[in-house]
């Protein structure tokens, strides 16, 4: 559901106090990169490979500011980048981090990414690194980014994937190399017994078990009570990974994300989309620890924390705290699902209405591409999801009970007129 409304603008950060999470950041650079901030940042004259203003590595093509400070009007101003390299910490970072810290107690390490797939994919190898394992646990009709690692079981029918207790891994893609199939255990989601018989079989062998807290790329079906404990439990005792991926949830259901929400504590957690609230970012928090496994070298990415997202993450922290965004994504959210309950009543080719917060699902008995064609003709932007029967509702979080009525209404004409 899209409503044509602009959150608040990107907004000039204020200054950064602590120093402490920069410590934390610049830990596992490689020491010679921390040494060249170091003597940037008491003055001296560097010679870079990076010119100032840039954002990464072999980034910046001409030495004339005009369009960098275009681009970074506002993130500039606060900047004391001088020189960024892979993997060098600016101070906007440290502002980042430091709010996201304030969110999600227990994070010790923040690395940022330019997308939610790139922030799963590091959070996999780091995983891999950690354990010194190879395999992955993922549940079916998760979605965690379009790359070889998990783009398994994702989208086709529930029918393809086999047997509950012998699942079929079906790749979501053409290109995915067979082989990758051999690092792959897929399982139905909520499935309590196959979960604890997966374990028991191969935890020892499994690096991660990766998982969204409610699945939304199937349009929101929650966790039933207890399975995400389940999970910790189990990564727990077999000394696995537990990655939540939050590029979803993260931020939309609670200040400290879905984690927050259903009061678990990951290892290993993702984020992106509402991060950087349409300017591309992604964020992997874990702990010391775990990464720890990660040596200097091990990752990086040119624009990972590049000044313009870092700016607008900084704007979506300060909206979020600031405006009650989140206390009226709840009530509305509820309003929006109680209508969208009695609209069930008066459909029959509405199968069911599930969610949480503004991540709502509405499942029919047929295809819902006419629908959306119809609903988009009068106004409202709805997608489909799951295997296409699914309409899917995740708006900005600022509507207002109105917006939502408005929706439904729409919804209502249109599956009474089909
Ligand atoms: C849960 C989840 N993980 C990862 C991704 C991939 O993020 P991106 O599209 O930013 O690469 C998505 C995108 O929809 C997602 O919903």
């Amino acid at each position: 559901m899209y409503l044509l409304r602009n959150p608040s603008p990107i907004q000039r950060p204020t200054q950064s106090q602590c120093r402490a999470v920069a410590c934390s950041c610049t830990a596992r650079q490689p020491a010679s990169m921390a040494a060249v901030q170091n003597r940037t940042e008491s003055g001296s004259t560097v010679i870079s490979t990076a010119p100032a203003e840039s954002s990464g590595v072999a980034v910046t093509i001409s030495t004339r500011k005009k369009p960098a400070r275009a681009l970074t009007s506002r993130a500039k101003k606060r900047s004391t980048i001088r020189l960024r390299m892979a993997a060098m910490t600016g101070e906007l970072e440290i502002e980042v981090v430091e709010k996201i810290v304030k969110m999600c107690p227990g994070v010790e390490m923040v690395r940022f990414a330019c997308s939610g797939t790139e922030a799963t994919m590091h959070a996999i190898r780091v995983a891999r690194a950690y354990t010194g394992r190879d395999l992955l646990l993922k549940f079916e009709g998760n979605y965690h980014g379009f790359h070889d690692h998990t783009l398994w079981s994702t989208y086709a029918p529930v029918e393809a994937y086999g047997n509950r207790r012998s699942p079929i891994a079906v790749p979501a893609s053409s290109g995915i190399p067979k082989t990758m199939r051999e690092f792959i255990i897929t399982l139905p989601f909520n499935d309590f017994d196959g979960f604890e018989r997966v374990m028991r079989s191969y935890g020892e062998q499994i690096a991660a078990v990766i998982t969204e807290p409610c699945q939304g790329n199937c349009a929101a079906i929650n966790p039933q009570d207890g399975f995400l404990e389940l999970i910790r439990r189990k990564t727990e005792e077999y000394g696995c990974v537990f990655i939540l991926d939050e590029v979803k949830t993260g931020f939309r259901i609670a200040n400290g994300g879905a984690q927050e929400y259903y009061r678990i504590k990951p290892d290993l957690a993702t984020y992106a989309k509402a991060l950087g609230n349409g300017i591309p970012v992604g964020a992997m928090l874990t702990t010391d620890r775990i990464a720890s496994a990660f040596q200097p070298g091990s990752h990086a990415a040119t624009f990972g924390g590049n000044p313009l997202a870092m700016a607008a993450g900084i704007a979506v922290f300060e909206t979020i705290l600031g405006e009650g965004i989140l206390a009226n994504c709840r009530r509305v959210g509820s309003h929006l699902i109680a209508r969208l309950f009695r609209l069930q009543g008066s459909h029959d080719c509405i199968r069911e209405v599930r969610g949480r917060g503004l991540m709502i699902g509405v499942e029919l008995t047929g295809d819902a591409a006419e629908v959306v064609r119809h609903c988009m003709a009068r106004g409202l932007l709805i997608i489909t999801s799951g295997s296409g029967n699914v309409l899917r509702f995740v708006p900005p979080l600022i509507i207002t009970e109105a917006d939502a009525d408005h929706a439904v209404t729409i919804l209502d004409e249109v599956l009474t007129q089909s």
